[in-house]
């Protein structure tokens, strides 16, 4: 499975990738707006020092706009990925821009025939909001795995990207189901390291190594 980092947080993206953790990025408004950013200077950025895909959102609503936008955005790099809603137009939008060899991410998927309809409009990724259903005491890992299945019974060549990670489960669950992509903030994947039997059986061989008065170095 690979790692999207869900930020324009450019140090911390940084950090990651420098770990070799970072196969691609994916912002939105929000994200964009967290940052304090112009985002094509961030984007700019971040597509200079990440190598994978950098996907980058239109704003507009209609079709045409959003063609608009996102040719102006693909201007940025070679590596942007320009992501569009879940709505007509963005199906539209989606198969203008995919028709024109552009990586397209059709974003806010909340539904397997959504997903079904993005890979026809030729997608290169589809997003599927797994925070965001779970919010709503639906389990999202389920529509991953409804996906998953569509796309490998007529194989599909869309990517299916887990979005809306929030926990370190979360991207358990994603790798077991089969999703291509995983895309977490920086904080969430860092979490994947953590667990309390390492951190106690640290404390215990620091302790025992102490007793025996040895040095390495
Ligand atoms: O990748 C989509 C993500 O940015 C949305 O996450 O936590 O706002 O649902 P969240």
């Amino acid at each position: 499975m690979k790692f999207f980092v869900d930020s324009a947080d450019v140090e911390a993206i940084a950090d990651l990738n420098d770990l070799g953790m970072v196969d691609g990025v994916t912002t939105n408004p929000s994200i964009i707006l967290k940052s304090g950013r112009d985002i094509k200077e961030v984007t700019r950025e971040i597509c200079e020092m990440v190598s994978g895909p950098v996907s980058a959102e239109t704003v507009a609503l209609d079709a045409d706009g959003m063609i608009g936008e996102g040719r102006e955005l693909a201007r940025i790099a070679d590596n942007i990925a320009i992501k569009v809603p879940l709505t007509w137009a963005g199906l539209k939008a989606c198969k203008t821009l995919s028709d024109e060899g552009r990586m397209v991410n059709v974003t806010l998927c909340f539904s397997a025939n959504q997903a079904l309809l993005a890979a026809k409009a030729g997608a290169t990724f589809i997003s599927p909001f797994i925070g965001r259903l779970d919010d709503l005491n639906l389990d999202g890992m389920d529509l991953i795995a409804e996906i998953r299945k569509i796309y490998d019974n007529y194989d599909f060549g869309t990517q299916i990207l887990a979005a809306s990670i929030r926990s370190a489960n979360h991207m358990k669950e994603a790798a077991l189901i089969g999703a291509d992509v995983a895309t977490a903030p920086p904080n969430v994947i860092k979490s994947m390291a953590n667990h309390v039997l390492t951190d106690k059986g640290l404390d215990a061989f620091m302790l025992d190594w102490a007793k025996t008065g040895q040095k390495i170095l």
